[in-house]
């Protein structure tokens, strides 16, 4: 696991940056906390670093549950499963069959739905308990799709890794 602290939006956004320099088509991403932890923010300052156009307003897909951009330079699926009630309806987006056609996924709330996804990178973002600007950002993997850019995931965040 590797464990961030953000101080701010920007952070955030730069942290996800980060995350976003090494992915490939293919990967999934679920973004798990709470409400206002950040995952929208993150998905934004993902969007940027793959270079969505900054034309594609990026938002919660939360009424229409997957938006899709194709200006950056990997197709990009945002997800958010938090209106769903079953695991059917989450296979029914088919966000695993979009991601293996040569996507990328990000999944708000995609934590409740492991089984669906197989091999995933999980972003757990957490409310600082004193301080509203701060997040707490742990990064942790199921399966071998990291094994190769792990260390190079670690140094590209490493202005922001804390210690616990
Ligand atoms: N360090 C930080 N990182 C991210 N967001 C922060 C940070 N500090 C403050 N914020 C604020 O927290 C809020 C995060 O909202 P965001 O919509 O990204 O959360 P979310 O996890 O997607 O929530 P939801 O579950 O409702 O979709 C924003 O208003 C943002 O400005
Ligand atoms: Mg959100």
């Amino acid at each position: 696991m590797i464990f961030c602290e953000s101080s701010s939006v920007e952070d955030t956004h730069a942290i996800a940056g980060a995350v976003a320099s090494l992915v490939r088509p293919r990967d999934i991403i679920v973004l798990a906390g709470e409400m206002g932890a950040g995952k929208t923010a993150f998905t934004l300052g993902f969007a940027r670093a793959l270079g969505v156009s900054e034309n594609d307003h990026v938002s919660s897909p939360t009424f229409t549950l997957v938006h899709s951009y194709t200006s950056g330079k990997i197709p990009l699926l945002h997800a958010d499963l938090y209106r769903l009630q079953t695991m059917a309806e989450v296979a029914d987006l088919g966000l695993r069959e979009q991601a293996d056609l040569g996507a990328v996924a990000l999944v708000e709330w995609g934590d409740v739905a492991h089984d669906v996804f197989g091999e995933v990178l999980t972003v757990e973002l957490a409310h600082d308990d004193d301080n509203d600007d701060v997040r707490h950002i742990t990064i942790s993997v199921e399966g071998h799709a990291w094994d190769s850019r792990w260390e190079r995931l670690k140094e590209s965040v490493r202005s922001w890794r804390g210690h616990s």
